[in-house]
C-alpha cells in the first residue's frame, strides 16, 4: 500500500451475536502466551503486547493466561459444557454462540488470579494487586475490557472482568477515556468519515487522525492515502474499514 505501514490483523475487529466471524486467522499467526501454558494462543500482535502489560504490571505469576484464541469447535464444546452444566441463563449471559466469539479472533484473552482451581469460565479476577494494576494499565497496551458493567444490553454479555480485548493504540485508550464498548466505538467513529473533519487525537506525543471509509468507497482508497504517513487499515467485521494515521510517529 502506497505510503502505509500495514499491519495485517484487524484489531478493531468487531465480534458479537450480531456479527459472526467470517474468517479465523492463520495458525501462523497465532503463538503461546507463556510457555508455560502452550495451549493458551494469541495473535502475535496482541500476545506482544500482552507481555509488555504483564510485566509492566508486575502480573507475571499472580496473573495466568486462562484461555485465548479458540477455533469454533473448542467454543461449541464451552456452549453445550456450559448449558449442561449450568443452564441456559448462565450460558447466554457469560458464553458467546459458536461462531459469535471474539476468542475466535485470537485477540482475546481471559485472564485470572493465580488461586488455586482457577475457574476456566469465569476466573477470579480482584481489582487490587496485581490484577489491579494490570486492568488500570491494560489500555496504554491497547487492551480495553471488553465487557463491563453497566454495557451487558449493548454487549449481550455479562461483566467479565477477566476479558480483555486488544485493539490497540490509540483506539483503548479513545475508549477507556470515553467509556465507550467497541460497539459503541465503531458507531461514534462513523461520525468521523473520509471526506471529513476526522477524528484528532494527540496522546503519548502522537497525533493521530482516524476516520471511517465506507464499503462503498473502497476502491481507489490506497491512492488517496496520503504519502509517507504510517496508517492502519482495519476491517470492522460491518461496513467498511477504520483508517489510523501516525501522523507523527518518526
Ligand atoms: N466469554 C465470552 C463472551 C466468550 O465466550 O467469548
Ligand atoms: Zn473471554
Amino acid at each position: 500500500m502506497r505510503g502505509v505501514w500495514s499491519i495485517p490483523v484487524s484489531t478493531l475487529l468487531l465480534v458479537n451475536e450480531a456479527h459472526p466471524l467470517a474468517e479465523e486467522p492463520p495458525a501462523e499467526e497465532l503463538l503461546p502466551v507463556d510457555s508455560r501454558f502452550p495451549e493458551v494462543k494469541l495473535h502475535v500482535r496482541a500476545k506482544v503486547m500482552l507481555d509488555q502489560l504483564l510485566t509492566a504490571a508486575g502480573g507475571r505469576g499472580a496473573v495466568l493466561p486462562v484461555s485465548g484464541y479458540r477455533p469454533r469447535r473448542e467454543q461449541e464444546m464451552i456452549w453445550a459444557d456450559a448449558l449442561a452444566e449450568h443452564g441456559t441463563a448462565f450460558t447466554q449471559t457469560y458464553v458467546a454462540r459458536p461462531g459469535c466469539s471474539e476468542h475466535q479472533t485470537g485477540l482475546a484473552v481471559d485472564l485470572g488470579e493465580n488461586v488455586p482451581d482457577v475457574d476456566f469460565l469465569c476466573p477470579s479476577f480482584p481489582e487490587t494487586g496485581a490484577c489491579g494494576r494490570l486492568r488500570r494499565l491494560a489500555a496504554g497496551y491497547g487492551f480495553v475490557l471488553r465487557y463491563p458493567r453497566g454495557k451487558e444490553k449493548v454487549t449481550g454479555i455479562g461483566y467479565e472482568p477477566w476479558h480483555f480485548r486488544y485493539v490497540g493504540w490509540p483506539h483503548a485508550r479513545l475508549m477507556e477515556e470515553r467509556g465507550l464498548v467497541l460497539e459503541e466505538y465503531l458507531d461514534w467513529l462513523r461520525s468521523f468519515p473520509e471526506q471529513g473533519p476526522h477524528l484528532n487525537y494527540r496522546a503519548a506525543g502522537r497525533n493521530f487522525e482516524v476516520y471511517h471509509v465506507p464499503a462503498a468507497r473502497l476502491e481507489g482508497l490506497e491512492a488517496r492515502l496520503p504519502s509517507h504517513i504510517p496508517c492502519q487499515c482495519s476491517q470492522t467485521n460491518g461496513e467498511g474499514v477504520v483508517l489510523t494515521l501516525w501522523r507523527d510517529a518518526g
